[in-house]
């Protein structure tokens, strides 16, 4: 059975080649300022977000950062998921699954009224996996980098 829990300092190193191994899967490259700043504001409690850690025989295996936000549309605060990851070597056996449940039940402990997440369409592993419990609402993302 995993185990999954709030990333502790201790966790740098082990959450640090999953990162690595993330951003490989997407083929992107980050100053290591932002990295820095990533993990370092996951775990401040005063920061409305968190690193999520799930361990495998005391491995760590995947990880997911959330946070919390407000919303113009609700009153209490909804939950945005941007990373999740398992390892390459553990995937198909419902440990993504078992994160997602996780991350749902801290929302809900938190006082969100909604998660939510954003998948791109081709990724279709994860989308099988997403479509489980609820489906695609239609929006189209735009960003634009301004500097
Ligand atoms: C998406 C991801 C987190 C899913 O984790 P996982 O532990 O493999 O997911 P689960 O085992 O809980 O299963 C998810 C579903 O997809 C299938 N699946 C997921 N990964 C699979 C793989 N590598 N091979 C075969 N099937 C896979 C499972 O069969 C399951 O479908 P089912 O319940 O209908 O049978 C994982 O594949 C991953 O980290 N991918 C790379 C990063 C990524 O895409 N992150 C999400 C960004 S939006």
């Amino acid at each position: 059975m995993p185990s999954i829990r709030d990333a502790l300092p201790a966790d740098y190193n082990a959450w640090r080649m999953l990162w690595a191994a993330y951003l490989d899967f997407y083929q992107v490259q980050l100053e290591e300022e932002t990295t820095q700043s990533t993990w370092e504001s996951a775990i401040n409690p005063l920061v409305p977000r968190r690193i999520r850690v799930l361990e495998v025989e005391n491995d760590l295996t995947g990880f997911a950062l959330i946070q919390f936000q407000t919303s113009s549309w609700q009153v209490r605060p909804v939950c945005y998921l941007e990373d999740l990851f398992i390892s390459e070597r553990h995937r198909g056996k419902g440990l993504g699954r078992a994160m997602l449940d996780n991350l749902i039940c801290v929302a809900k402990e938190s006082g969100c009224s909604e998660f939510y997440w954003h998948a791109r369409r081709d990724n279709t592993h994860a989308r099988r996996l997403y479509d489980r419990y609820v489906k695609e609402d239609g929006n189209v993302r735009y960003r634009l980098p301004i500097g």
